[in-house]
C-alpha cells in the first residue's frame, strides 16, 4: 500500500560536508606528533593523505612530481593521446626524488597513477610498464559493462587498479564481489565544484555519504580496501571529516587547481591573479577527449556535465599541501584522534540542524 509515496519514507539522508561536525574527543597527542600516514592503494603508501584528480587543468607531470615530493600522490590525466600519458608518466619517473617524505613506487621512483578507460586495454598495457597504479576514470563505474571491461583490465596488469567512481554500498557490494583484485575505491558522485551532473540529471551521490557506503560494505564483506573521498572538498576540515567516515586519502581538483604546478597559464583578471579549471564533463574538454581518445564512447551521451572555469590562483603545491596537512593534524586532534586511521573509530559527529550566524564584523586590511 502507498508503496510510491513511501519512497520517502524509505530514503536514506545522503549527508554531506555541511552537514556534520567532529565533536571534540580526549586529545593524547600534540597537533604535529599525529601521523598523517596512510594507504592510496593496496600497496602505495602516502605519508600526506592527498592525491591530485586525473583531471586536464589539474594533474600532469609537473603536478604528479609536486605531489610525490610531498607525500602524496598525482593521478594524471587521459585526456590526451595514450603516448602523452606515457610521456607524463616517464617524465615523473625520470625526477630525482629530493624529500626524505617522498611517496616511492616499489621502483624507489617518484610514485605515480595513471587514469584509464576500463575498456582501453592498449592505453592500460602501456600506461602500466610505468605507473604504479591504475585508476578507472569513469563517472559511474557500477555499470555491467564497465565491471565486464574491468575484468579484463585486472587481467592484463599486475599493478594496483582502483576502480570508481562509486556512490553505494550495493554498488560496492556488486563490484567487489565481482572483481577479484581491486586495490582501492573512488568514492562520490556529482560533488565536484565543477560538476553539474546532479543539476542536471538529478543523480549523484554526496562524497560523505558515498564513503560511508563504500566503507559499511567493505565492512560487511571483512575487506581493507583504502577509500578515497572525491569530490567538493574545501579544506582540511572535510579532509578531516572523510576519514570519520571510512575513506583513507582524499582527491583533490579545485584545491590544487590553482597552483604553479596546474597545467595552463596564470591570467590576470581585474588585477586578479586566476587559472583555469574545467571538469572532464564540459564541453571544452569532451570536444578534446573526441580528438585523442578513441574509446571517447559516451553510451550515445551528450550531455555537458562540467563547466569551463577560473579559479583564485594559489601559488605553489607544497604550500598548499602545507596548509592542508597542518590543518587535518589539528582536526584529528581535536576529534581525540592520533592518526588518519584512528578517526574510523574514534572520531564522533554531530549534525547540524541550522549553522548559527556569527556576529558580523568588518575585518581589517
Ligand atoms: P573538486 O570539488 O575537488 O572535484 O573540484 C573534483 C572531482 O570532480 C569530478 N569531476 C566531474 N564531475 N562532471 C562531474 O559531474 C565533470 O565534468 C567533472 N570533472 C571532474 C571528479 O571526480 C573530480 O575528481
Amino acid at each position: 500500500m502507498d508503496r510510491f509515496t513511501r519512497k520517502f519514507e524509505a530514503a536514506p539522508v545522503a549527508f554531506n560536508f555541511d552537514d556534520v561536525l567532529l565533536l571534540p574527543g580526549l586529545s593524547e597527542k600534540r597537533p604535529r606528533d599525529i601521523s598523517l600516514s596512510t594507504r592510496f592503494s593496496s600497496s602505495i603508501t602516502i605519508s600526506a593523505p592527498i592525491c591530485s584528480s586525473p583531471m586536464d587543468t589539474v594533474t600532469e607531470a609537473e603536478m604528479a612530481i609536486a605531489m610525490a615530493e610531498c607525500g602524496g600522490i598525482g593521478v594524471v590525466h587521459r585526456n590526451c593521446t595514450p603516448e602523452e600519458e606515457v610521456a607524463m608518466l616517464r617524465k615523473v619517473k625520470e625526477a630525482r626524488p629530493k624529500s626524505e617524505t617522498a611517496t616511492l613506487g616499489r621502483d624507489k621512483k617518484l610514485a605515480v597513477a595513471a587514469a584509464v578507460s576500463p575498456f582501453d586495454l592498449e592505453r592500460a598495457a602501456a600506461l602500466s610498464e610505468y605507473a604504479d597504479a591504475l585508476m578507472t576514470d569513469v563517472a559511474h563505474f557500477h555499470t555491467k559493462a564497465t565491471i565486464e571491461a574491468t575484468k579484463k583490465l585486472i587481467k592484463a596488469t599486475d599493478r594496483d587498479v582502483i576502480i570508481g567512481s562509486m556512490g553505494t554500498k550495493e554498488g560496492v557490494l556488486h563490484c567487489v564481489r565481482e572483481l577479484e583484485r581491486v586495490a582501492g575505491l573512488r568514492c562520490g558522485i556529482g560533488g565536484g565544484s565543477i560538476c553539474i551532473t546532479t543539476d542536471v540529471t538529478k543523480a549523484g551521490s554526496p562524497t560523505l555519504f558515498a564513503v560511508s557506503q563504500a566503507a559499511d560494505a567493505l565492512e560487511e564483506l571483512g575487506l581493507d580496501i583504502p577509500i578515497i573521498a572525491d569530490g567538493g572538498i574545501r579544506g582540511p576540515g572535510d579532509i578531516s571529516l572523510a576519514f570519520a567516515f571510512g575513506a583513507s586519502s582524499a582527491m583533490l581538483g579545485y584545491g590544487l587547481a590553482g597552483t604553479d604546478e596546474s597545467p595552463g597559464e596564470r591570467v590576470s583578471i581585474d588585477g586578479k591573479e586566476y587559472k583555469g579549471y574545467r571538469g572532464m564533463g564540459s564541453r571544452a574538454a569532451r570536444e578534446r577527449r573526441a580528438i585523442v581518445d578513441r574509446y571517447a564512447d559516451t553510451g550515445g551521451k551528450k550531455l555537458d556535465e562540467g563547466v569551463d572555469a577560473y579559479i583564485p590562483y594559489k601559488g605553489a603545491v607544497p604550500a598548499v599541501m602545507e596548509h592542508l596537512s597542518s590543518g587535518i593534524r589539528a582536526s584529528i586532534g581535536y576529534a581525540g584522534a592520533v592518526s588518519v586511521a584512528e578517526m574510523r573509530d574514534k572520531a564522533r559527529v554531530a549534525r547540524i540542524l541550522a549553522r548559527t550566524q556569527k556576529a558580523h564584523l568588518t575585518y581589517k586590511e
